[in-house]
């Protein structure tokens, strides 16, 4: 059994702060977030523990190590360490002079463990052990495991001793693997409690709970405005910034579609800000869009996950999504990465233009760093998708309702829903209802409502009560109790309480289960949609 090197997502990414994290008694490998790593940190100093690092993981190793120095031994140390983390996070234990002996735990980050000859390993999933062995077990929500070289015993969130079972991965063969999930985009909507955080953790500084922007290259106390292109998916988490940027930095966004904003010939600030957001970074539109505004004088910042790719080298500044590859033709797991970083982006330039406080700061930092906990337990209670999903598979039309950040959201919900189930969906601004789309509805027209319970709540409560009213079929997302909601849903999504800021990357994880689970009860190609290709290289 082996532990790697693995660099930082607390702190800068520098070789002290690269795991593995080290007392002399034990040695920790992390992915994730340690939400409490600051009152533990300080708890386990003030009982004469010494930190060297910027990392929430070493919390995790001095606790574990501050069990043991109470005389536990290395399991039941680990275990009670366990239970007083709170985050989403995967872990790696192993102990001095115990050379047989390896803990895993999973909350909220996946996590596999492989089957070798007289040999086992860890790995966040298939691929990463595919030059190791085929034979994987993965672990579910809450599991930790006991690991020998002879095997492991497994055990859930309550401490029973569970069974998981051990399948072949085809991940070597093929590079990317399914997991224990049935599509690629299954897969992907789940690994987002562990690409959130690893995105977010090259823009944040975790100890301080402030942003770290790069350098882009240009002064942002002094821009007069930002301007973003992109399309489909990446447009809309574009268009999420719009409010994010405006409201935060007091700074004009301009944004548009890449296919439009490329021929219309747009006149541009001197020397501007212009952003794009690609997932593949290698969108035809895109990239001639940023070739235009180049040749007009911006500096180009791009946003990508592919870091290799056209759009990243044209750039002069590239800012990384860490979502890894994304195999679903619908973008999942990249749109939410792109938030990530678009939130930051907005802390970063109202910080420079003094349009937010240091608190308000850490106030945003704190509520993006708790998302990846929420959603992994959204997404335990997925089973609720599959009954609205039932529903929605008769529907001939769907209609998707937000105000504000969750406007977009509404656009890129219809969006899913179409691309994969072939349903027709279309998002709008709530406030547009009684300007056309009201005639459209009947009882035989589902409306999906995306609305967190903040200053804009009340309006869009009563579009929904304009809805109700000509019995259409209203499914609410939002945080608000039942008692709040002053008319008649067919069903409601009762989401997590996070900050007003956060919520677009939280409301994207539900409207991504139900086009998934509506495509799954169609029937459809979910992976691979008719029509659609993952990388749109022409216009
Ligand atoms: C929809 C989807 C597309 C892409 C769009 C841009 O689920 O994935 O709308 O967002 O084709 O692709 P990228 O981000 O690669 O530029």
């Amino acid at each position: 059994m082996a532990l790697v090197t693995r660099w930082a997502t607390h702190g800068r990414p520098t070789e002290r702060n690269a795991h593995p994290h080290m007392t002399a008694q034990v040695s920790v490998v992390h992915n994730g977030i340690i939400e409490n790593f600051r009152e533990l940190r300080a708890d386990l100093e003030a009982k004469g523990h010494t930190f060297e690092t910027d990392t929430d993981t070493e919390a995790v190793v001095h606790l574990i190590t501050h069990e043991m120095q109470n005389g536990l031994g290395p399991v039941e140390a680990a275990r009670a360490a366990l239970k007083q983390l709170r985050g989403a996070f995967a872990l790696g234990i192993i102990f001095a002079g115990q050379d047989d002996l390896m803990i895993a735990a999973r909350q909220g980050s996946p996590l596999a463990l492989g089957h070798g000859t007289g040999e086992m390993y860890l790995g966040s999933d298939a691929i990463a052990l595919a030059p190791f062995t085929d034979t994987i077990t993965y672990l579910e929500e809450g599991d930790w495991a006991v690991m020998h070289r002879s095997g492991a015993e497994i055990f859930d969130r309550d401490g029973r001793r569970v069974d998981r079972p051990s399948v072949k991965s085809v991940a070597s063969s093929l590079l990317v693997d399914k997991g224990n999930h049935r599509h690629f985009m299954a897969k992907e909507i789940h690994e987002q409690p562990e690409v959130i955080p690893n995105t977010l953790a090259n823009y944040i500084d975790m100890v301080t709970a402030r942003v770290n922007f790069p350098d882009l290259g240009i002064d942002l106390a002094s821009i007069n405005r930002v301007t973003i292109s992109a399309c489909g998916t990446a447009y809309y988490a574009g268009l999420v910034a719009k409010y994010w940027i405006e409201r935060i930095a007091r700074v004009p966004v301009e944004i548009d579609v890449a296919s439009e904003m490329r021929y219309r010939e747009a006149p541009l600030p001197k020397d501007g800000l212009a952003v794009f957001v690609s997932q593949s970074g290698e969108t035809a539109d895109t990239l001639a869009t940023l070739r235009y505004c180049k040749a007009n004088g911006q500096r180009i910042a791009s946003i990508v996950n592919v870091r290799t790719s056209t759009i990243a080298r044209e750039s002069d500044a590239v800012l990384p999504t860490l979502a890894g590859p994304e195999i679903g033709v619908a973008s999942t797991k990249a749109f939410t990465c792109q938030l990530s970083v678009l939130a930051c982006l907005a802390v970063a330039i109202g910080r420079a233009r003094g349009t937010i406080s240091a608190e308000q700061e850490v106030e945003i930092v704190n509520g993006l760093i708790e998302l990846p906990r929420h959603i992994a337990a959204l997404l335990r209670n997925e089973q609720t998708f599959v009954a609205i999903a039932q529903d929605l598979s008769k529907a001939r039309d769907v209609l998707y309702l937000g105000r504000g950040t969750s406007y977009p959201l509404a656009l890129e919900g219809a969006l899913k829903l179409k691309e994969i189930s072939y349903i027709h969906a279309e998002g709008y601004a709530a406030g547009e209802l009684k300007h056309g789309p009201i005639a459209l509805i009947d009882e035989n027209v589902p409306v999906i409502v995306v609305a967190p319970e903040d200053d804009l709540f009340e309006k869009t409560i009563s579009n929904m009560q304009e809805v109700a009213a000509r019995g259409g079929q209203i499914i609410l997302i939002s945080d608000a109790l039942p008692e709040k909601i002053s008319c008649k849903v067919a069903a409601h999504i009762l989401m997590p309480k996070v900050s007003s800021f956060a919520t677009p990357l939280l409301y994207a994880v539900p409207t991504q289960l139900i086009a998934y689970h509506t495509a799954v009860v169609m029937g459809t190609d979910v992976d691979q949609p008719r029509n659609l290709a993952k990388s749109v290289t022409v216009e």
